[in-house]
């Protein structure tokens, strides 16, 4: 069971005295799921990424912080949180492999990491070495990382979820100008995931990708939430709207994450962080009510 007194403990380090009653109101609330399409499999609909902040030393004094995030990750979102990472992340296969196994925590997560290569047996070679760095010999998720040679390496990763060797498929990018490309593959190839950039000020994926999610069975991640931190920068003298405590938001992070999940099309929102605090404040988001559109227009109106 998330525990409901980590995720206040933590909460309190991150709000200010004033929304800490919302906070623990927001915290009685129960995980929030979302069915993978092709199999109905649930995913807690806030989970985490890797990029940047897991690319530590793994002997580094890093480490010990970055094991208490996963861990409010683990007590806070439940089974299946899904933890996002690649070969291309520095060191984040290996310090995700490391604390995951530290924690005995691997069962309990949906660990999905990427191919970034082209050609058979270099992806092969990226395969293998990720199941090494990530102590797992099955992995939930495996992706075409930003397309790279996206219809060759699909049909490997086919292969490989014959084998066991992954549970799905999926491709990623991160800019809305790979998105009729990917709303293409999603039409042609159905894999079983996307994984695609949406924020409150970045919406082009609800044009055409996302309805084209909905309507082939397509699971859908969202990365860069935050814009990779720069709408934080946005909001820094802005006080939080009274009206995001009618979805149960006690912080910007919150208000951005529901933004996203409250989009039928998402499955799972990955903001990624370094400090255990904002994580708490992340997983907030994942309980609670959520935006209808009118709501989700609301919010987007504040960055217009
Ligand atoms: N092509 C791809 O497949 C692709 C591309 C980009 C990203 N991704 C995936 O998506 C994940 C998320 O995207 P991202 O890493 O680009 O950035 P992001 O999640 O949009 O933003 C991360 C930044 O937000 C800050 N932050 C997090 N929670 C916060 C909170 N509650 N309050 C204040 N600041 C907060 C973090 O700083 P602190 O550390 O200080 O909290 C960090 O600087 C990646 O880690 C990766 O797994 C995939």
């Amino acid at each position: 069971m998330p525990s409901r007194r980590r995720i206040l403990q933590a909460a309190c380090a991150v709000l200010p005295a004033g929304l800490l009653s919302a906070a623990v109101r927001a915290a009685d609330n129960p995980v929030n799921h979302r069915p993978i399409p092709s199999t109905g499999e649930m995913l807690p609909t806030v989970g985490m990424g890797t990029a940047d902040t897991f690319d530590v030393n793994p002997q580094g004094a890093e480490m010990a912080t970055l094991e208490d995030v996963l861990k409010r990750l683990i007590a806070g979102a439940g089974r299946n949180a899904v933890v996002d990472t690649a070969p291309s992340y520095g060191q984040a296969e290996a310090v995700t492999g490391a604390l995951l196994a530290r924690l005995g925590a691997r069962d309990g997560i949906f660990l999905a990491t990427k191919i970034s290569t082209t050609g058979r047996e270099a992806a092969l070679r990226q395969v293998h070495n990720s199941q090494a760095m990530l102590k797992s010999q099955r992995l939930d998720l495996i992706q075409v990382h930003n397309l790279i040679d996206t219809v060759n390496q699909l049909a490997l990763l086919r292969e490989l979820k014959q084998q066991g060797v992954t549970r799905y498929v999926g491709i990623t990018h991160y800019t809305e100008s790979a998105q009729d490309e990917l709303t293409r593959l999603v039409e042609r190839e159905k894999p079983d995931f996307v994984q695609i950039n949406l924020s409150v000020t970045d919406r082009g994926a609800e044009q055409r990708l996302l309805p084209a999610c909905q309507a082939h069975g397509v699971a859908v991640l969202i990365n860069r939430p935050f814009r990779d931190g720069a709408l934080f920068r946005q909001v820094r003298d802005k006080t939080l709207p009274g009206w995001a405590a009618e979805i149960d938001c006690t912080s910007w992070a919150q208000l951005f994450l529901k933004f996203i999940v409250g989009h039928p099309a998402v499955t799972s929102v990955i903001p990624a962080t370094s400090k255990p605090a904002n994580m708490a404040d992340n997983l907030l988001a994942g309980r609670g009510r959520l935006p209808d559109a009118a709501m989700r227009k609301r919010i987007a109106d504040l960055f217009t």
